[in-house]
């Protein structure tokens, strides 16, 4: 992925697919049980890194199907799509139009970040990290979630591995910008979809069978941090 910002052609794209998805998102997405199992176990994982924290931002919250079930006294949350952000608004009050490669907010504003369903695929990854880095408080977590470029299978043995270059083919593609702004990994956890229950499988990351990565960063001072 390129060091630039999103063009702005592509941006306003991205915005109009959700603001179109919006009236339905939430229904859509509560409609397939494999879905809702599959996501129950890898919004888990963010749950558990934004416990304890006194104040939450997500990235894309989208209409706050996560964000709604977090527990903190502040919650947060950022999107580009308004539609989005008005079924947002419904479940949390404090919810703005903005960018994630832009955040509205001060340096160490939150004890935890969450991006999750993958929303990094939208981001450059620099502006993001740098950013999410800024307004988190050192000792703070980004929990992040993103999907496999490919994913071993007897399928995938005969076709092209080459992707749409929006999800991730190595851990570190996420990695290294991470620990450019002091972003240390401390769990990291890698998933396979299943068919059939419990629809989303914990596998180790060596062998090409995961679907899913989440990786959860710790801010740290370090003397490499790029401030
Ligand atoms: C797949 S949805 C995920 C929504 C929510 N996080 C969830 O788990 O259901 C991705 C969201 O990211 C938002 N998004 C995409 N690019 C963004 C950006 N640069 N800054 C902020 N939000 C963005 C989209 O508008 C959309 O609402």
């Amino acid at each position: 992925m390129s060091s630039e910002e999103r063009p702005v052609s592509e941006r306003s794209a991205i915005e109009s697919v959700y603001d179109i998805a919006a009236p339905g998102f939430d229904d859509r997405f509560a409609a397939a049980r494999e879905t809702v199992s599959r996501f129950h176990i890898i919004d888990d994982v963010q749950r558990r890194a934004a416990q304890g924290a006194r104040s939450v931002l997500e990235l894309g919250v989208g209409t706050a199907r996560l964000l709604g079930t977090i527990e903190a006294p502040l919650r947060a949350g950022i999107d580009i799509s308004l539609p989005m952000l008005i079924k947002a608004r419904q479940k949390v009050r404090n919810v703005v139009r903005g960018d994630a490669h832009n955040l509205p907010f001060a340096d160490g504003s939150f004890d935890a970040i969450l991006a999750g369903n993958a929303v990094f695929r939208y981001l450059d990854y620099d502006h993001a990290f740098r950013e999410a880095a800024r307004v988190l408080r050192v000792g703070g977590r980004l929990c992040l979630h993103q999907y496999a470029q490919w994913t071993l299978s007897p399928r995938s043995l005969f076709r092209s591995r080459t992707g749409d270059g929006r999800h991730v083919s190595e851990p570190d593609e996420l990695r290294r910008p991470a620990r450019r702004y002091g972003l240390t990994e401390i769990d990291a956890y890698f998933w396979r979809n299943l068919p059939f229950a419990p629809y989303a499988l914990r596998v180790p990351s060596l062998l090409r069978l995961w679907s899913h990565l989440t990786l959860v960063f710790e801010k740290r001072l370090t003397e490499t941090t790029v401030t």
